[in-house]
């Protein structure tokens, strides 16, 4: 048996990975060795076989023990540990959740419903990393895998509805703690039905505005009942790095390069969602296809993408955050032809990134290592 070493397993993404290692019988076919930053020789959860203390993150000797290795531990522990790993000559299989390697040459970014073929390819070829992709492209190729696999985009825009969880547990935590407040500022207003609803109104307003540096350490300014249209870094050219990865890693999952790459470009917005990103998309295709083949294409594409009838009663039952919230389907809909021509077409999906956007791509990679 592998031994498989997983390390930030304790954190938000780890947990959902345990779990859904746990639902997929995975520590059945590996030997799991526990690794900690902060309990070192702690006792290792009960999927342990032979190896039940946990070890220590940074002993290069102790991984390097590893036939692979599963890192939900984060970017500064990847930039730190992986080098050292490397250069002490470690051969084995680095499966990350972290952005840290994402581009470089020697790795390849996992999706593998979407780009089997370049995993397998990479396989063949020697390449050893395999890095989880961006919650939100990720999350927009499961469900819009169909039509890229029939070469139909030429280019697409996606606006960004994102979720709390995208930031990380503390903002969540702090989006809840932020709703809670202005609730608890309303409360007594809002349960007495003569009240002026522009004065429950200015209670908000005035609750969202004087929320101290304690309230918005993670957002930077109030989430709850607001929204922030800038997510991760300013990359100096009026666009945010979330969305310089949409077209990047779009491409590089789908193995495009050069002449043959599809222009995908897009705003990113964070909502006071908890774990499902949104998006809005919409799709210049290269030709006019009926709307029932594009249906077609996008169910069988992959088991998990779902496409919703575009009615008011199914969109607004099937295609929210709340309906989708802890589960691998991702519905696609309100699939319709716009205004501008036959050729263009809206759409909308909602996925929940700590599934396919985080935690399932890299258990899906570990056992493509295994079979
Ligand atoms: N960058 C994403 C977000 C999270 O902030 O929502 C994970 O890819």
């Amino acid at each position: 048996m592998k031994l498989v070493g997983l390390i930030g397993w304790r954190g938000m993404v780890g947990s959902v990975l345990m779990q859904r290692m746990r639902e997929e019988n995975d520590f059945e076919l590996i030997e799991p060795v526990f690794f900690t930053t902060s309990n070192v020789g702690g006792k290792a959860p009960s999927m342990a076989k032979n190896e039940t203390v946990l070890k220590d993150a940074f002993d290069v000797g102790e991984l390097k023990k590893c036939d692979i290795l599963i890192s939900c531990q984060g970017g500064d522990y990847t930039a730190e540990v992986f080098p050292k790993l490397r250069s002490a000559g470690w051969d084995g299989y680095w499966i990350d959740a972290a952005s840290k390697l994402r581009m470089n040459d020697d790795a390849l970014i996992v999706l593998d419903p979407v780009n089997r073929k370049v995993i397998d390819a990479g396989l063949a070829k020697g390449v050893k990393n395999f890095i989880g992709g961006n919650c939100t492209v990720s999350c927009m190729l499961m469900g819009l895998g169909g039509l890229f696999e029939h070469d139909l985009v030429e280019w697409m825009t996606s606006m960004t509805y994102q979720a709390a969880s995208g930031g990380g547990a503390q903002h969540m935590r702090e989006l809840l703690a932020q709703f809670g407040s202005i609730h608890a500022e309303v409360r007594m207003n809002l349960e007495d039905p003569a009240s002026a609803i522009l004065d429950i109104d200015r209670q908000v307003l005035s609750r969202q505005r004087g929320m101290g540096p304690d309230e918005t350490k993670q957002f930077g300014v109030p989430l709850a009942g607001n929204l922030i249209p800038w997510i991760d870094t300013d990359l100096g050219n009026g666009m945010s790095r979330e969305e310089w990865k949409g077209g990047a890693e779009t491409n590089r999952i789908l193995g495009k390069d050069g002449g043959s790459r599809i222009v995908v470009d897009g705003l990113c917005v964070r909502i006071g969602a908890m774990r499902c990103h949104s998006q809005a998309l919409t799709i210049k295709l290269k030709k006019d296809v009926p709307l029932d083949e594009i249906g077609d294409m996008l169910e069988s594409h992959n088991p998990w993408a779902k496409v919703v009838p575009n009615t008011r009663e199914d969109s607004v039952r099937d295609l929210t955050p709340a309906a989708v919230s802890g589960s691998l389907t991702v519905p696609v809909g309100r699939l319709r032809k716009l205004g501008m021509g036959g050729d263009y077409l809206s759409a909308f999906t909602v996925g929940d990134q700590l599934l396919w956007g985080a935690a399932e791509p890299l258990r899906r990679m570990l056992r493509i290592i295994l079979e």
